[in-house]
């Protein structure tokens, strides 16, 4: 991890805060560990298809300190227009000014169709689909937050979580290892065009959530399932609630680099 001229990141004022995929696994443990570290009059979105479960996450996160607005979206589908709607009007009654800090947390993420060998894959619609939810659409949510705190552009901050396969190829996931590449490498860019922007790339880790339970009921890659299989008989995968720690630290010590991809273990 770079650490020369780490300057930390200060969540202690007032802060703005957006994240997707927080009805569940890692995005609520996130959810829940950013909001024991913001200030007063901080504002949190949370967003994800799950009304229901939202409103756990929301409730999860209730401080005296942190007004917590959650959304039903599909960000497979959702338009630029619907995610510049959706973060203005959680705003309303508010200047983008009001915030010392405003953070985005591009958590949302799925697998894809694991029931197709790679050399097979040849369904364009279902792989547009997957590039959708995880790629473009992350790219545009990102686009209408910078234009929603273009005034205050040196006050944002953005969290990606991307995954160790966006820089290690892994046998039965090439739709996931290629998305979360571009994915990760459109942050590296945009961090590398505007340095007053903080931008992190944070690798969870291998942890226990659907994503898993997921793989092992759909992958016909015989050497993922082995992968995951030992994984979980050896107690090796993580709790949501130690990634999203650990994430919180890495994101507040600020120890990284311009869009850096920084692992759970880097530093264990
Ligand atoms: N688990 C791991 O081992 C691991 C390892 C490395 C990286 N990651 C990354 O960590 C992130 C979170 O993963 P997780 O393991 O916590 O997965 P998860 O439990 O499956 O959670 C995924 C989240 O994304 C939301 N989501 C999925 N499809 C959506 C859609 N169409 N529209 C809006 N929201 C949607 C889900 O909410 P709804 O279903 O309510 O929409 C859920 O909140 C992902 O980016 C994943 O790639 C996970």
């Amino acid at each position: 991890m770079a650490s020369a001229s780490a300057i930390n990141i200060d969540l202690s004022g007032a802060t703005y805060c957006v994240l997707s995929g927080a009805s569940q696994g890692i995005g609520r443990a996130i959810a829940v560990e950013l909001s024991k570290h913001l200030g007063p009059k901080s504002l949190m979105l949370v967003l994800a298809r799950n009304k229901e479960e939202l409103a756990k996450t929301a409730d999860l996160c209730k401080s005296d300190n942190v007004n917590i607005v959650f959304e039903s979206m599909d960000l497979s589908k959702a338009s630029a227009a619907d995610m510049l709607s959706v973060i203005q009007s959680s705003l309303k009654g508010y200047n983008v000014t009001d915030f010392a800090t405003s953070v985005i947390f591009h958590n949302v993420g799925s697998l894809g169709n694991l029931s197709v060998e790679t050399e097979r894959m040849e369904n364009v619609e279902e792989m547009r689909h997957y590039y959708d939810l995880n790629v473009f659409n992350v790219i545009s949510l990102n686009t209408q937050f910078l234009k929603v705190f273009e005034e205050v552009e040196d006050r944002v901050v953005i969290v990606n979580v991307t995954s160790l396969c966006a820089i290690k190829p892994m046998s039965g996931m090439a739709s996931y290892c290629s998305g979360k590449a571009a994915r990760e490498m459109y942050f590296k860019v945009l961090a590398e065009e505007k340095k007053h922007i903080r931008v992190l790339n944070y690798s969870p880790g291998p942890v226990e959530t659907s994503m898993i339970d997921y793989v092992l009921a759909e992958t016909v890659n015989a050497n993922l399932r082995e992968v995951f299989t030992s994984f979980r008989s050896q107690g090796a995968l993580l709790k949501p609630e130690i990634t999203a720690k650990k994430c919180l630290k890495v994101l507040l010590q600020g120890k990284f680099s311009p869009g850096e991809h920084v692992d759970y273990f880097d530093d264990e």
